[in-house]
């Protein structure tokens, strides 16, 4: 990634800050803007000279609007920055996010923004999210890289420890980002492994890596079958944050498919395309260990990734194989590109080994639920209800739009298999909940459990809201809320 802003907090009033541009909110009202108080304050040092420009330029305050006027007498900004914040009532955190997400983008020009807008409620840490956010850029690739030029965020009237959060849940998002759209041919299960090391080594969590010869000893037949097809060897990432001493525990696991071929049952070219985003979910649950090293929230945080490729070749799985997971429940294959699920057993039923208090699990697991929810939320399902509704409860903090999903056992039997304990793939209808349920198996016995369909939400087909175009590093924003509330 190219480098991320940083916000700091000023002590100067929005007047007397000199910066390259002044970034102010105002709200959609009656057909027209309505400043913002603080914003009202220094169109007042301006001499009405914002109102007057913003009236003659037609601006509606649409959330995400931008409208840039020079700067002027009784202001030591260059230049003022207006950012549409929509209706007044609905303008919460998430919107303020979301909204000066696309302001980023608009004003990446400009090495040093000042930042006063709504403070109340939260909203500085997700002002802050969201510019940061709605700077990044995937470069590494172009040989003219146009990075954004914003490099400080000069917050007036904020403190430094709502900033200071705000910086490491993005800059983690950014970091899952960056996994997510790495090219498959370099971001190999190995470098995935290396890059979590690396990771743990900076933000403090212990990293535990196996190769093919552990995952052989400790029966991990679902990741090893999955990876039979590939060149490239599979890897088993175990990462744990533990502060010195804390009774809490929880387990995050992520779905590491590193290009999803679909193996012999292939994905035709134009549905393999995005396949190096499939793991989008270890993305999401290594990064998050790096906000939680780093944030060090009074709670125990396990983490294990299965990464592998799915390739297809002769010595791949086939239609009708049987894989023995660990554990040792079995499960006959009978679609090699439902692989996600496959790996995922042993994971899980790893984790659930471990002892921990609840497991969230994240995936890029099925088109189906980009079929239930489109491409820009995230499918939840759980085998317990207070912790869906905790976890719903962190999106809506953190911003993120998940919805929970049904587990209905009546399409339990549709895993129903003649040859093993289960099939892999059910029905087309109901495709994600079925994948759930088949998850659901390999989870302990009374451990709560949810799991993360993000297989819409890990990328972005364009810019918008807080997301530029590729892997959008979702999840991470939410596991972390959920993870310090479990820690309170
Ligand atoms: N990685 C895919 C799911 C996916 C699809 C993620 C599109 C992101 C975008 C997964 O491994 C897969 O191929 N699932 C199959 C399952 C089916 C064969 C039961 C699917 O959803 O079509
Ligand atoms: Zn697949
Ligand atoms: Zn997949």
């Amino acid at each position: 990634m190219s480098n991320l802003p940083q916000p700091v907090a000023v002590s100067e009033d929005a007047t007397s800050l000199a910066c390259d541009a002044l970034l102010l909110g105002a709200y959609a009202e009656s057909g027209s803007f309505a400043l913002d108080e603080r914003a009202a304050a220094v169109d007042a040092a301006m001499s009405g000279g914002i109102a007057r420009f913003l009236t003659s330029s037609g601006f509606k305050a649409g959330q995400g609007e931008v409208v840039v006027l020079p700067g002027s007498d009784g202001i030591a900004a260059d230049a003022v920055a207006i950012v549409g914040l929509g209706d007044r009532d609905k303008a919460d955190s998430t919107t303020l996010r979301r909204a000066v997400g696309a302001a980023a983008r608009r004003l990446s020009e400009r090495a040093s923004l000042g930042v006063c807008l709504p403070t109340s409620d939260g909203k500085t840490g997700a002002v802050a999210e969201g510019l940061i956010l709605g700077s990044y850029r995937f470069t590494t690739y172009k040989t003219e890289a146009k990075p954004s030029k914003l490099e400080r965020l000069l917050f007036v009237g904020a403190s430094d420890p709502e900033l200071e959060r705000a910086s490491i849940v993005a800059e983690a998002t950014c970091f899952a980002r960056d996994l997510t759209n790495e090219p498959a041919s370099t971001l190999t299960p190995d470098v995935l492994a290396e890059r979590a090391r690396g990771a743990g080594d900076v933000a403090g969590f212990e990293t535990t890596v196996w190769t093919e010869k552990e995952l052989r000893d400790h029966g991990f037949g679902g990741l090893l079958g999955v990876s039979a097809g590939s060149e490239i060897p599979p890897r088993f990432i175990q990462m744990r944050y533990a502060p010195s001493k804390s009774s809490r525990k929880v387990a995050l696991v992520g779905k590491g498919v590193t290009f999803d071929s679909g193996g012999l049952s292939l994905k035709d070219a134009a549905n393999m395309e995005t396949m190096k985003t499939d793991m989008g979910g270890a993305a999401a649950v290594i990064a998050t260990m790096s906000a939680v090293g780093r944030l060090k929230p009074d709670i125990e945080v396990l983490a294990f990734v299965p990464s592998t490729e799915n390739m297809p070749s002769g010595t791949a799985i086939k239609p009708g194989d049987v894989l023995k997971h660990y554990g040792g429940k079995t499960s006959e294959v009978l679609n090699t590109d439902a692989e996600g699920r496959l790996i995922l057993a042993d994971a899980l039923a790893f984790a659930s080994e471990q002892g921990p208090d609840a497991i969230v699990d994240v995936a890029t697991l099925t088109g189906s639920i980009m079929i239930a929810l489109g491409k820009k939320s995230t499918g939840l399902f759980a085998n317990d209800d207070a912790l869906a509704d905790e976890l719903v409860g962190a999106s809506r903090s953190a911003g993120e739009r998940v919805w929970h999903m049904p587990l209905y056992d009546m399409y339990r039997k549709e895993l129903e298999s003649e040859v093993a304990d289960m099939k892999n793939v059910g029905s087309r209808w109901g495709g994600a909940i079925i994948a759930a349920l088949y998850l659901r198996e390999f989870v302990g016995d009374d451990i709560p459990w949810a799991h993360l369909d993000i297989a819409g939400a890990a990328r972005a087909e364009s810019d918008y809201d807080e997301n530029s175009k590729g892997g959008t590093g979702v999840a991470v924003r939410t596991l972390v809320s959920w993870i310090e509330q479990r820690a309170r």
